[in-house]
């Protein structure tokens, strides 16, 4: 006799998860037999209405109409949800002593240009105050790495990314710098802002509709890699900022907190770059952890997503 047709709710779910019971690869396995039921039991839980599921699709699809190689309002819906740093945290479980990882953020793109130590990100920004970030990058041990890579990016100081300025094309305040012998780092740029995240689209209106502010404090994004390290995605924020406390993205984390200190009068570094006071200087140092499994890398999934938003 087959199965009788008559279902209840939890015969749907018993069902669904006896088809994807089969699954050859055992983590795809997991991942969808927990996929199942917690949707279904999260529609279960709120009684889900039709006019409700098909307002989701409609979100969804806008969400997908968005994309592109200089938006990704996914990541944007992952991030203002946490998804992104419970993520972070569970797949970066890093040993005492390196640097802390957060979120990659939907605004790093491909091609940003290689500069020598000091060089400046933000050259066509006059109106942000210069600032100099430097440090060096270490090993567990507090040994430099020398030749390691610090892929920057920054939001310019009208609280834009390049890719969100209209008055913009190429690529600006974006640049991947080298460490020296000493592991040496340095930055050239201009003061990190805080900035409200893109609320535009199906993101801003779900933060609007549930009261919260899009607001990120400053920061300054990092990915440092080195060969025979595991390469860490992180930022720098500003200790100063008024959205520590409250990041519309929950990317802060304490030990990512850094001093940007004012100065009056020059150093040897700023006049050696021609940069006049007032200025700025942050220290920061990242340390690495050695290599211990080859994964795919933040990066590797931006060059899959950058090709997707080409080929739209
Ligand atoms: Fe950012």
């Amino acid at each position: 006799m087959p199965a009788p047709r008559n279902k209840t709710e939890d015969d749907i779910t018993a069902e669904v998860l006896q088809r994807f019971a089969e699954t050859p690869d055992p983590r795809l396995r997991q991942i969808m037999l927990g996929l199942v039921k917690h949707l279904h039991s999260f529609v279960k839980e709120v009684d889900l209405t039709e006019p409700e599921w098909f307002k989701a699709i409609e979100i969804l699809t806008e969400a997908g109409r968005m994309c592109s190689d200089k938006r990704q309002e996914f990541i944007l819906f992952s991030d203002t949800l946490g998804v992104s740093m419970v993520v972070d945290l569970i797949s970066q479980r890093k040993p005492d002593g390196a640097t802390e990882s957060t979120v990659f953020g939907p605004f790093h793109r491909l091609g940003a240009p290689e500069l020598p130590a000091g060089g400046n990100i933000a050259t066509l920004d006059k109106a942000g105050t210069p600032t100099l970030v430097g440090g060096r990058v270490l090993d567990l041990d507090g040994k430099p790495i020398e030749g390691a890579v610090l892929d920057v990016w920054q939001a310019q100081s009208n609280g834009l990314y390049d890719s969100q300025d209209q008055s913009l094309r190429g690529l600006h305040m974006r640049g991947k710098f080298r460490t020296d012998a000493e592991g040496r780092y340095l930055v050239r740029t201009v003061r990190p802002v805080n900035y409200p995240i893109p609320s535009d689209g199906p993101v801003g209106r779900m933060l609007r509709a549930t009261g919260r502010h899009p607001w990120r404090p400053a920061h300054i994004h990092f990915v440092v890699s080195a060969e025979g390290y595991e390469p860490v995605t992180t930022h720098i924020f500003d200790r100063t900022d008024e959205y520590l406390g409250s990041d519309a993205v929950f990317a802060v984390k304490d030990s990512l907190i850094c001093d940007f200190v004012r100065h009056e009068t020059s150093t040897d570094a700023a006049a050696r770059l021609g940069i006049a006071p007032p200025f700025l200087t942050a220290d920061f140092d990242f340390r690495l952890k050695p290599t211990i499994e080859q994964g795919a890398t933040v990066l590797d999934a931006q060059r899959r997503l950058a090709a997707l938003g080409a080929a739209g």
